[in-house]
């Protein structure tokens, strides 16, 4: 029987290297998901599948490449980050430390009161994680703009505020990873969030007051930048 189960995910073998696959088999066989579907996003580092659960729920795994991602571009920004100033520079180690502080992070926005994804599990390049919408996921706010945008926006702007009372910042934070979810903002992708605690987690913060600001602004709200930070960061 288990053989006959491993033999299934060999079928997935030219879409992942061996030790991904391995792992994609461990933990199914720990029963975080049955078999993977269709991928729902290649991304520039990571793909994205739905996968089923045996009772029949769908989960998201998050899966980063090792062969194509971009590891220099991931050492930068981990780097800054305080909890891993002293990462050892192999392109695996990278990358596995990259995967778990999006688990970490995850679970640090989730502790602050933000809506996210309940994070299930995190193996090496391996994320598992609640999919956000049912049946299907939930789209992007860029692609289903939000019906009462005050209210949407004044809930991204609380929680980014719940954020940094609680020492983390997104520093990815834009229409593309914020899922609008029943009109109800869900921030996601925090594989580049940060602690206040690290160097230079200002900018980060202003980058995602920008990217936000901006976005808002089409939608027909208009708000100062530097009142942003005042209101995010305020004591
Ligand atoms: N938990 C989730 N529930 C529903 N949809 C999700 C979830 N996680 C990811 N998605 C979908 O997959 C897309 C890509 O996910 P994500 O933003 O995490 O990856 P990415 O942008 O490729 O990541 P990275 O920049 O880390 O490579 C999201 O924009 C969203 O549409
Ligand atoms: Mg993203």
């Amino acid at each position: 029987m288990a053989r006959k189960t491993k033999e299934k995910w060999k079928t997935y073998g030219n879409v992942f290297d061996e030790f991904t696959l391995r792992n994609l088999f461990q933990l199914s066989s720990r029963g975080f998901f049955e078999e993977l579907q269709s991928p729902i996003k290649i991304g520039k580092e990571a793909n994205i599948f739905t996968a089923v659960t045996k009772d029949s729920t769908t989960v998201i795994v998050k899966i980063y490449r090792l062969e194509t991602c971009d590891f220099n571009r991931m050492l930068d920004y981990i780097k800054t980050d305080q909890r891993y100033v002293n990462i050892r520079r192999s392109r695996r180690k990278i990358i596995f430390a990259w995967t778990q502080r999006e688990f970490r992070n995850i679970i640090k926005a989730r502790e602050a009161g933000v809506k996210v994804p309940t994070p299930y599990i995190f193996k090496d390049n391996i994320l598992v994680m609640e999919q956000i919408g049912s049946p299907k996921p939930a789209p992007q706010l860029k692609e289903a703009y939000p019906e009462e945008p005050e209210a949407f926006y004044q809930t991204t702007i609380d929680y980014m505020r719940m954020m940094y009372l609680h020492g983390l910042i997104h520093g990815d934070l834009s229409q593309f990873n914020i899922l609008n979810d029943n009109d109800n903002p869900v921030f996601i992708d925090f594989s580049q969030g940060l602690t206040t605690e690290s160097h230079g987690w200002q900018d980060y913060l202003r980058r995602d007051i920008k990217n936000v600001a901006n976005f808002f602004k089409k939608l027909g709200i208009d708000s100062d930048q530097d009142d942003l930070y005042t209101q995010i960061t305020h004591k």
